[in-house]
């Protein structure tokens, strides 16, 4: 097998065709949320399978999901030795405000070793990798050393709606001893992690109403009930003066912080200076009693995401509006259920509804938490991967964000998912100018390089 020396050669003399190529992808507007966009996830669909081809995977096939399709492909000739599913994203966020980009979000571009566009993070980027370590793998190797299996999907950035039933029809198919998504990021710039821990997610909307009819204010104001007033009142109360969420039963599943895992992530180098910048707020806010990375990585949150009604426009309106929204959404951690806390906020919602408004709740889904014992040998073999590339021992981080897939490939193929990002904080995932920090491309796929070789390695009855 290759050694480290012979993989950074390679990867120098690749690096402007790596570039390249992605760069072809990034080109692509796969704005999944977006109908107008839907020839654009085609044709990123069908970019990435030629890309799999291209890298030598077989089997490779465009899998219709009755939402956007899957891309699968696989390489499948090392018996006796483990299968390893990668999971990536081809659909990235939308990219407005437009006029916030420096350049325009479909138009790669490379100015202080950053790559500018959207999706060159989250997630193409990151998922190209694997890509090019499979490809790197075959040409110096002559093949992978492992079984490889790829799944890309065009779902993520609107919640995977029809990838759950995809990867339980195919279930057997996907069967792996281990599963690797690199969706997320390092804990800093020159901090090499793995992610041990991601929350869940799930989603709600509220809807308001007083009346049947907006009024005027001057005519019926102090008397008729107002439908944001009600919706402000019953928003306000749902957290307490110590941050806490009010909703009763929210904390019941959460799984205590014990007295090891505060030491350890007291003892994380976390920038916490760094962290407050990105913010730009005057002070934080938070749940009393938790640090700052136990409160991202380890206790839930609930978040309005959106409030409207009534009047928007310039100048005045001099209404009472009979209707108004909010939409909510709650981070999970272990082990929190996204169906039942979406049914407790919901009820709860119900309860405070007062006798002059009713309320009508919806929801859109989520996805659970999920946790990856670092002891176990495909985390072992990520560690010593990443110590090389990177010339330092990778810590074990947490994340506050969510990837819904990986708690269902755990929970459906039964094997861990190695959580190996290669993004940043600070990368602007989801917001204008998106960049790839292009060191962390580098270091990222001799990482990926070395680990597929490490996982070669892991004894049968560790899988
Ligand atoms: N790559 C992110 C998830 C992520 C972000 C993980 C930061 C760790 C740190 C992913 O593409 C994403 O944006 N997920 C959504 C999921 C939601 C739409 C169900 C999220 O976390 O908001
Ligand atoms: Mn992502
Ligand atoms: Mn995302």
């Amino acid at each position: 097998m290759a050694d480290a020396d012979a993989f950074r050669r390679y990867l120098a003399d690749a690096r402007a065709r790596h570039l390249d190529e992605l760069c072809a992808w990034l080109r692509i507007p796969s704005i999944s949320t977006l109908p107008e966009h839907a020839r654009d996830m085609a044709a990123a669909a069908a970019w990435a399978a030629d890309q799999m081809r291209a890298v030598g995977l077989e089997h490779v096939a465009i899998m219709p999901t009755g939402g956007h399709p899957v891309v699968y492909g696989d390489w499948l000739h090392a018996p006796d030795r483990p299968t390893l599913l990668v999971y990536g994203h081809y659909d990235v966020q939308p990219a407005d405000p437009l006029e916030l980009w420096q350049s325009p979000p479909f138009s790669p571009e490379i100015r202080d070793g950053r790559l500018f566009a959207r999706g060159a993070s989250d997630d193409k980027g990151q998922i190209f990798m694997h890509l090019k370590a499979a490809e790197a793998l075959r040409d110096l190797d002559g093949t992978p050393p492992i079984n490889l299996k790829f799944i890309i999907e065009g779902e993520e950035e609107c919640g995977s709606e029809n990838l759950a039933r995809y990867v339980a029809a195919e279930a057997g198919r996907l069967a792996c001893d281990v599963a690797a998504v690199s969706d997320s990021p390092l804990l800093g710039p020159e901090v090499p992690s793995l992610c041990e821990s991601l929350r869940g997610i799930t989603t709600l909307e509220l809807t308001l109403r007083t009346g049947v009819s907006d009024l005027h204010s001057g005519l019926y104001g102090g008397s008729a009930p107002n439908a944001l007033h009600v919706l402000a009142e019953l928003l306000a109360s749902l957290h307490d003066d110590q941050g806490r969420v009010t909703v009763p039963g929210f904390y019941d599943a959460v799984r205590p912080l014990t007295p090891a895992e505060r030491a350890a992530y007291a003892a994380l180098p976390f920038d916490e200076t760094g962290f407050r910048a990105e913010i730009g707020a005057p002070a934080l806010t938070g749940e009393e009693g938790y640090t700052i990375v136990e409160q991202i990585w380890r206790r839930p949150t609930l978040e309005l995401n959106g409030l409207w009604g009534g009047f928007q426009g310039t100048g005045t309106k001099t209404v009472i509006p009979c209707v108004a929204h909010a939409k909510i959404s709650c981070r999970l951690v272990p082990d929190q259920d996204p169906e039942q806390i979406a049914e407790l906020v919901a009820a709860h919602a119900r309860r405070l509804c007062p006798p002059t408004a009713t309320v009508e709740v919806g929801g859109q889904g989520g996805g659970h938490p999920a946790l990856t014992p670092r002891d176990h040998p495909a985390m072992q073999a990520a560690a010593r991967a990443m110590a090389i590339a990177y010339g330092r021992e990778p810590v074990f981080a947490g994340m506050g964000g969510s990837i819904p897939v990986v708690p269902m490939l755990q929970r459906t193929l039964g094997a861990p998912v190695v959580l190996i990002g290669f993004g940043l904080n600070g990368e602007h995932f989801h917001a204008p100018n998106e960049f790839f920090t292009l060191s962390n491309f580098d270091r990222g796929l001799l990482t990926l390089c070395l680990f597929y070789e490490g996982l070669a390695g892991m004894s049968p009855g560790a899988r």
